[in-house]
């Protein structure tokens, strides 16, 4: 099957060109091929931006065991209607992904299950050493250093110092510092109101962990990927990387500040917590100077009842695959960004701080992961019309300019203007470690 997409303006690592693309057998098989070449089909984009699918490195996707609040189908649903095309999902599962057993577990449901490509992290605990040690089929491994959701919290500093010595797969983390947000949340009687999070999960307890990870990995020579960076003091951090570090921002550390607690509550209750407009500001900036190199969702569904407890049993955590696609385009359309750096940020940075093959970019010998979009298409997000299972977003209400109407995986189309292809299915995404991580060109 030789399908070609036409006349779409495609963003190709050298820059936008109007070009057609020839794929085969899921594959990128040319840029600008013949006239005349002989396909099955041809896509008639004229009008429309082929870009590569998104790659969301950072999502809490709920199956097995909490799939309540998501499951595999409806998450990957939502990848392909907001043109996430590859996903890496973290190990907070029921049971936690914290074995080699486990991890090849969850490689055979989402063979079963998931419409996009996938990959699964590994988690750090407090005794599983070797395990870490022989993984293989993962991004990497991923440290809660500082507690958050699930029972992953590795804080003791010489365990610490023994993952980082003495495994070889990429190291990533959660950084908000125990001692820190224990010491706030005694100062604040455990917190009342769902802006209290933000005292208790403060800038300190940010930088703090950020700090000692990032001491960690520059002693023990270890590339490490910060995740979800929250404060414009942890990007100061960044500055010399030394070929190790990278760094994630999220949409909603990019979008929301203390402010949005009175008009959303608990829906923009996160771990990190969401911080000032100084740092939105200042999150912009590194991303933009390349101290932050890549975007991740951190999608984490909880049910409407779920977050609608008071404070603070409401869960942290909200969805984000199905948007952010658009809400990074909608800023492209408002003259904040480039799409050449929406694509970076999204698609080939991610593709490379973990390794991936053949993902990221739209280059001869790549996967077709591909999302066409339009960057006219002015729509509003709804709750009503979410397909994530937990049936909000807390961009509801929000019009956004910039649309993804057709996602492709490995040239199949998941996705088209509202309807999905359930008999698609993604494939397991493979890691060469040997690559050398985002620092690598
Ligand atoms: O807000 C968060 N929710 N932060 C995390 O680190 C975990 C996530 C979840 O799994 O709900
Ligand atoms: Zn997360």
């Amino acid at each position: 099957m030789r399908i070609l997409i036409s006349g779409a303006t495609c963003v190709l690592p050298q820059g936008p060109a109007r070009v057609d693309v020839l794929i085969e057998k899921g594959k990128i098989l040319g840029i600008d091929p013949p006239r005349g070449v002989q396909v099955d089909e041809t896509i008639h984009a004229e009008d429309l931006f082929l870009l590569p699918g998104v790659v969301d490195a950072h999502v809490h996707f709920r199956d097995p065991g909490l799939t309540h609040k998501e499951d595999l189908r409806t998450a990957t649903r939502a990848c392909a209607k907001g043109g996430v095309t590859s996903f890496l999902e973290m190990p907070n599962t029921k049971p936690l992904t914290i074995t080699c057993e486990r991890l090849h577990e969850k490689l055979a449901l989402a063979s079963e299950k998931s419409l996009v490509n996938y990959g699964f992290y590994l988690g750090a605990t407090i005794g599983n050493l070797e395990e870490l040690k022989s993984a293989q089929r993962t991004p990497g491994i991923k440290i809660f250093i500082g507690s958050s959701t699930g029972d992953l919290l590795v804080d003791d500093q010489q365990l610490l110092e023994r993952i980082f010595a003495e495994t070889t797969l990429p190291i990533c983390a959660h950084c908000e510092d125990e001692t820190t947000v224990r010491a706030n949340t005694e100062r604040l009687g455990g917190g009342s109101s769902y802006e209290d999070h933000s005292q208790i999960r403060d800038e300190a307890a940010a930088v703090v962990a950020t700090k000692r990870a990032i001491d960690l990995a520059l002693r023990h020579r270890h590339r490490f990927h910060v995740l979800h960076v929250s404060t414009a003091a942890e990007t100061e951090l960044f500055r010399d990387h030394q070929g190790l570090i990278t760094a994630e921002v999220c949409p909603h550390h990019l979008f929301f500040n203390v402010d949005d607690y009175e008009r959303l509550g608990s829906l923009v209750q996160m771990n990190p917590s969401i911080k000032t407009a100084a740092d939105n500001e200042g999150l912009w900036r590194a991303l933009k100077a390349g101290r932050i190199q890549m975007i991740a969702t951190d999608h984490a569904p909880h049910t409407v009842e779920e977050k609608q407890q008071p404070y603070p049993k409401s869960p942290s955590g909200l969805p984000a695959v199905e948007n952010s696609l658009a809400l990074m385009l909608d800023c492209v359309n408002a003259g904040i960004c480039s799409l050449e750096s929406v694509v970076h940020w999204m698609c080939d940075a991610p593709a490379r701080v973990w390794d991936m093959v053949g993902k990221g970019r739209i280059a001869e010998g790549y996967d077709a992961d591909l999302v066409l979009v339009d960057l006219g298409k002015k729509q509003t997000v709804r709750n009503q019309t979410q397909v994530t299972k937990c049936g909000w977003s807390p961009w509801d209400g929000v019009s956004l300019q910039g649309w993804p109407v057709r996602t492709l995986v490995k040239g199949h189309t998941v996705f088209l203007n509202g309807q999905f292809d359930e008999t698609v299915r993604g494939s397991e995404i493979e890691f060469d470690h040997a690559l050398g991580g985002y620092w690598r060109i």
